[in-house]
């Protein structure tokens, strides 16, 4: 295997999506497999995050590989005015893998075309989020015991939602039906609904987060409306608190209902919805780790599941 990064879930071939699922699956089994002996992984997070930074420190970590990184980038010397491609281009010399999250969308592509050592994109601003899009694939596959053929509801930001993009973009060939559930403001964007069209991906779209919409649905993916990316904050008060899923909302719907959200959660998902056991969002957060143990060996070159044989 050769070392290579991942800015774009559609960096991805449809092989390899499943054959990072069965390595994510290899490592929920063996997550201690020290295979990173010697390695070193930079975290550069240059917005914040909880989940997808701790996730991949942890993931490193258990690999036996060691971290370096900021979580916090006033620390550092881009507050003196240093530029985004000198700061890869130093953080290059020490390490082996560079994760990076950026307020800018396309930045991560920047630092892969700056320099010769993978990139594993965190997050650039709105645009995409594909280490999400491997944890939400894997904990659909996990609940519903295929990726094919369901009806997936994705509600709330579908704007500014960088996991949604993501996730619309890894399912061609799974052939979901989507609905879409958004007010006009954070309706999914024309570029997204083009891609769905040219791709032959089933969508429909609605303002209304309606009984039968949950009661038709194999998966309802909730999303925070993305306060950071407003520029009028009087626009962010009106939409903010537009859908909430309460646990009486699920009296009717299927069996095989998981309820996903990338986290955090502002108020898109009530408290009382927690202990149902519908609610996934907290064992999809888990998942994380060891989809981003995959991504990681598949990031340096290393095929854990042939050291395994
Ligand atoms: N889902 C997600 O990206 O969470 P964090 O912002 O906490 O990393």
């Amino acid at each position: 295997m050769k070392s290579t990064s991942l800015v774009s879930i559609s960096d991805l071939t449809h092989e390899e999506i499943l054959y990072l699922l069965k390595c994510a699956g290899y490592f929920e089994q063996h997550p201690n497999h020290k295979i990173l002996d010697g390695r070193v992984v930079a975290t550069l997070f240059f917005e914040p995050s909880t989940r997808t930074r701790l996730s991949f420190e942890t993931a490193v970590n258990r690999l036996g590989g060691r971290v370096i990184g900021f979580s916090d980038a006033a620390s550092t010397s881009t507050s003196k005015g240093e530029t985004l491609k000198d700061t890869i281009k130093m953080v290059s010399n020490y390490v082996d893998l560079i994760i990076m999250r950026h307020h800018l969308e396309g930045a991560a592509r920047y630092a892969s075309e700056v320099t010769d050592i993978p990139i594993i994109n965190a997050g650039d601003g709105a645009n995409q989020h594909p280490s999400q899009t491997m944890l939400d694939l894997y904990s659909i596959y996990k609940t519903q015991g295929r990726l094919d053929n369901l009806d997936i509801t994705l509600v709330g930001d579908l704007k500014y939602g960088r996991t949604v993009h993501s996730l619309l973009m890894a399912m061609p060939r799974f052939k979901p039906r989507f609905k879409f559930v958004a007010c006009d403001e954070l309706r999914m964007p024309a570029e997204y609904r083009d891609y769905c069209d040219k791709m032959g991906i089933e969508f429909s779209e609605s303002t209304v987060f309606s009984p039968e919409v949950i009661n038709n649905s194999d998966i309802i993916y909730m999303t925070r409306v993305q306060r950071e990316r407003f520029t009028d904050f009087s626009e962010y008060e009106k939409v903010k608190n537009l859908y909430t899923l309460h646990n009486s909302m699920l009296d009717n719907s299927r069996p095989n209902l998981k309820i996903l959200h990338p986290l955090p959660r502002v108020n898109e998902i009530d408290r009382d919805v927690d202990d149902n056991p519908k609610a996934y969002y907290f064992e999809q957060a888990r998942n994380g780790l060891f989809a981003r143990q995959a991504i990681i060996c598949r990031a340096l070159g290393i095929d854990p599941l042939s050291l395994h044989d």
